[in-house]
């Protein structure tokens, strides 16, 4: 099923699904004046697995952003869950962060993310920011602790790890919010290969689990073992027999 259509239209990889989680409608973003994101339209459904492909510079981490609402756009729209996600909507301290609880991002760089004295700390801060009782955070924690194999880290210090172990913590300071959307940026990048091919197994859990998650990503393995289709940005032409849109060229 493959679907290509104007820069300007929407792209409907899952015709006929239901409201879109994620809707953009000739969204544009500049950084200080140059353009990044242009004329992006975009539909993705609850419990989609979209893999985000394309050249450096073509637009990948930005559009992530934007689907965090860490960005806003110039021109146009994105909506979540049918609200629209604006700087305005997002100075509504209440709606922000129910954005942030519901969409995680689990950054390229782990150490970005990464900021508490303790593993337990880093992986307790999202579910007490969301005002949960005690009991309540301590059982997320031991969960996405546990999910991510790293229930032995919980007393050390995140700089003091290795990068697999970093990025571990990150994945697990995303879990344990439970968001509804995971939005991992080069979730394989400076990993060794028992590192990457445990994330890819854990990633297909996510899947199977029916999270909805939007990857970016170069590595052709991890695109080949999730992807419910393929988002092309920029000027790259993939692999046009399988399920695909192109955006940003
Ligand atoms: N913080 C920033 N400030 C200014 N320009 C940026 C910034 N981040 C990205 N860009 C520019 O925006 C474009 C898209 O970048 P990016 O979204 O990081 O692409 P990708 O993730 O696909 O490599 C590039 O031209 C890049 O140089
Ligand atoms: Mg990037």
């Amino acid at each position: 099923m493959t679907h290509e259509h104007a820069t300007h239209g929407l792209h409907e990889p899952h015709a006929g699904s239901a409201t879109p989680l994620i809707e953009f409608s000739d969204f544009c973003f500049a950084y200080d004046g140059r353009p990044a994101l242009s004329h992006i339209g975009l539909r993705i459904a609850a419990g989609d697995c979209v893999v985000l492909m394309g050249d450096n510079g073509s637009g990948k981490s930005t559009l992530l952003k934007a689907i965090c609402g860490l960005i806003h756009p110039n021109q146009g729209s994105y909506a979540f869950d049918g609200e629209l996600v604006s700087e305005a909507s997002m100075r509504d301290a209440r709606f922000s962060k129910r954005l942030h609880q519901r969409v995680g991002f689990i950054f390229q760089d782990s150490d970005a993310q990464l900021f508490c004295t303790s593993v337990a700390d880093e992986v307790a801060f999202g579910p007490r920011q969301m005002g949960l009782s005690a009991e309540e955070v301590d059982r997320r924690v031991d969960d996405a602790l546990a999910m991510l194999d790293i229930v032995e880290l919980r007393d050390r210090a995140p700089y003091n790890l290795s990068g697999g172990e970093r990025r571990r913590v990150a994945i697990a300071s995303v879990l344990s919010m439970n968001p509804d959307v995971y939005c991992f940026d080069e979730p394989l990048s400076g990993l060794d290969a028992r590192t990457r091919a445990w994330l890819i197994g854990f990633l297909e859990q996510l899947k199977a689990a029916g999270r909805t998650i939007v990857i970016a990503t170069h590595d052709q393995s991890l695109a080949d073992a999730l992807a419910d289709y393929f988002v092309y940005m920029g000027e790259m032409h993939g692999y046009d027999d399988r399920p695909h849109v192109h955006i940003n060229g």
